[in-house]
């Protein structure tokens, strides 16, 4: 191969690889952003959300992208539920609104097939944070 046609391909290569880099940056940082706000709006902490649901089972009820076996049918599916306009067809989908409905489902609609799951304030902050991170454009996260 002449000297000239290997260092195009070389050139060509590197090009390739910057893509990726810049685009593997930018998703992350979208997440990142999703992340801030959600936990800008509840005040809680998403990870910690993300645990609290997938200890408590809520996947056995619903499917919740980015929770480990979230494949429940008895629920509607949570995945893009930060963009919704309401909960549960019921109420106003406001962070103040999803904390209250995480907590205490039951006192909303005492017919409802949600049960309350005995949340803490905490717990029921950073699990609204987590679902706020649920965004439709990125059902993977
Ligand atoms: C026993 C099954 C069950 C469990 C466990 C459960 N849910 Fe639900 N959830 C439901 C059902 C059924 C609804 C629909 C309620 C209604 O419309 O009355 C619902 C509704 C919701 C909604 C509103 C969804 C929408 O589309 O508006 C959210 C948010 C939610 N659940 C979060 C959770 C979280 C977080 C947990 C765990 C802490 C959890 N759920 C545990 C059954 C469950």
């Amino acid at each position: 191969m002449p000297a000239s046609l290997r260092f195009v391909l070389g050139l060509l290569a590197a090009a390739v690889l910057l893509a990726i880099v810049c685009a593997t940056v930018l998703v992350h940082q979208s997440h990142e952003e999703a992340r801030t706000n959600a936990e800008q709006l509840t005040g809680g902490d998403s990870a910690a959300g993300r645990a609290d649901i997938e200890r408590l089972g809520c996947g056995s009820c619903h499917v919740i992208p980015g929770v480990a076996g979230a494949r429940g049918a008895v629920g509607p599916s949570l995945a893009g539920i930060a963009e919704r306009a309401e909960l549960a067809g019921r109420l106003a989908n406001t962070p103040g609104n999803m904390i209250r409905w995480v907590q205490a489902p039951q006192a909303i609609d005492p017919r409802g097939g949600m049960p309350d799951m005995g949340l803490s304030d905490k717990q029921a902050r950073d699990i609204a944070a987590y679902l706020y991170t649920l965004r439709a454009a990125r059902p993977d996260k």
